[in-house]
């Protein structure tokens, strides 16, 4: 029975093992942003090819987009984020500690200092401003953008026009969005700079709840499939008053982590709120002519939502095991193989035998995400790849040249059978598909 995983054991492993640092740590740290290492990068990478893949195969109606990050102050007026993105802030008067008022209980004394002095609530709008060009006036007013979808909102004409897409159909993208949380907490959990992957589907206002629940469906899939622990993940359904200003709607899947059952991404149902609010502050018609009944619609939107970096970190808490090898601890990453870093690594059992070993490392790693390594004992080799949740080590040994076989070594159970060199590639495709 492996022991509980901690957010403190995740993180000193991302640090040790090149997955994710503080940014600009080496001058004290960004609060809220993170920089990802070579392992993490590669995760990331994955992940996204994985989110994509599942679009592609949800429908072939599903395009692909990429908005620009910066928006013009008008774009954020018509979504109804000037207006309404906020978190209620509070203030202890006592130590300055900074709340989000609706994470904690006002009765109670400061969870810091102890005492009970609190400011005012305030509005806090969670949008990074900034000024395009160099005059700062009102005119240049720009935001970087808090969500990806409203780029998607803003082009649905365009897109409509230039693709050769019908309603029903979707609008894909992944990319960063930012907000200034008041508390950014729980390491990758809640940042101010982050990535969101989302998918707005446009269809009409009588379908829309049947397509809301299909994509439900879709995304439960897309977990099963990425090898999450199904008993960690539900889907909440909102309550009225939890719902965003945008919302008609809105099922959460969460999360079950060590600080309890999270959102990790939302499914939305968005009614015809965002082309008609951009079709009203622009001027712009973006209703769509129905030929069969010579009459124009607004498209309604089923949207879902959700953040790369939260879905990381998801995975790495599935993923991670305490166990035990050979009387040894160890650390295994049970990632599934798609989304692992590295697929392979291979390993001469001593520096001798590094020349065939190289050999077959440099005619694979144009093809997969592997890594040679000679430095350390065997052990500690394998240690290292479990904690980055490497599938598959193969070893050159003593007996390899006369047999040309090597040893594969498996992750999860450390079994090792012998196969032919020249069956390694074949090998990786079948355990990593
Ligand atoms: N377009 C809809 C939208 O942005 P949201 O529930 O505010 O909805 C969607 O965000 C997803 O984005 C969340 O489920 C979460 O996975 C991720 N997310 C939101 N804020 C985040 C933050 N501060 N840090 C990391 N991920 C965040």
């Amino acid at each position: 029975m492996s022991a509980p995983v901690t957010l403190e054991k995740i993180i000193a492993l991302c640090k040790r093992r090149g997955l994710v640092y503080q940014s600009a740590d080496i001058y004290g740290g960004l609060n809220g942003a993170y920089d990802f290492g070579p392992m993490g990068a590669l995760l990331k990478q994955n992940i996204r090819a994985e989110w994509s893949r599942a679009m592609r195969n949800a429908s072939d109606e599903i395009v692909f987009f990429e908005g620009s990050i910066l928006g013009p102050h008008a774009v954020w007026e018509a979504s109804g984020h000037v207006a309404g993105f906020h978190d209620p802030m509070v203030d202890c008067l006592n130590c300055q500690h900074r709340f989000r008022a609706d994470h904690i209980d006002l009765e109670k004394a400061c969870a810091n200092c102890g005492l009970k002095k609190w400011t005012e609530v305030r509005q806090f709008n969670l949008m990074f401003q900034t000024n395009v060009g160099a005059a700062a006036n009102q005119t240049s007013v720009a935001y970087l953008r808090p969500e990806t979808a409203q780029a998607i909102f803003i082009n649905f004409k365009n897109i409509m026009s230039s693709s050769r897409v019908k309603i029903p159909f979707g609008i894909a993208q992944m990319g960063k969005a930012f907000r200034n949380e008041i508390t950014p907490r729980q390491f990758l959990f809640r940042t101010r700079e982050f990535e969101q992957m989302e998918i707005e589907w446009f269809c009409r206002g009588e379908n829309a709840l049947q397509t809301f629940d299909w994509w439900c469906e879709q995304r439960r899939k897309f977990y099963e499939a990425l090898g999450i622990k199904m008993e960690n993940i539900r889907f909440r359904a909102h309550e009225k008053d939890e719902l965003a200003h945008y919302s008609t709607c809105c099922t959460d899947v969460e999360y079950q982590f060590p600080f309890g059952w999270k959102e990790l991404e939302g499914i939305a149902y968005r009614g015809d709120y965002d082309l008609s609010q951009h079709s009203k502050f622009s001027g712009k018609d973006l209703s769509v002519f129905d030929e069969a009944s010579s009459t124009s619609y607004v498209p309604h939107v089923v949207e879902c939502s959700v953040g790369l970096d939260r879905l990381f970190i998801t995975l790495l808490f599935d993923a991670y095991c305490e166990d035990q090898v050979d009387g040894e601890e160890r650390v295994v990453l049970k990632l599934h193989p798609r989304v692992a870093p590295i697929k392979a690594a291979f390993l001469p059992l001593i520096k001798k035998l590094n020349e065939p070993v190289d050999k077959i490392y440099q005619q694979l790693r144009h093809e997969f995400s592997i890594q040679f390594d000679d430095s350390g004992s065997i052990g500690k080799r394998y240690r290292r790849q479990d904690e980055i949740g490497t599938p598959l080590c193969f070893t050159y040994d003593f007996d390899s040249e006369a047999t040309n076989t090597v040893t594969v070594r498996h992750r999860d159970t450390t079994t090792q059978e012998r196969i032919n060199i020249d069956q390694i590639a074949n090998y990786i495709r079948k355990q990593c598909a």
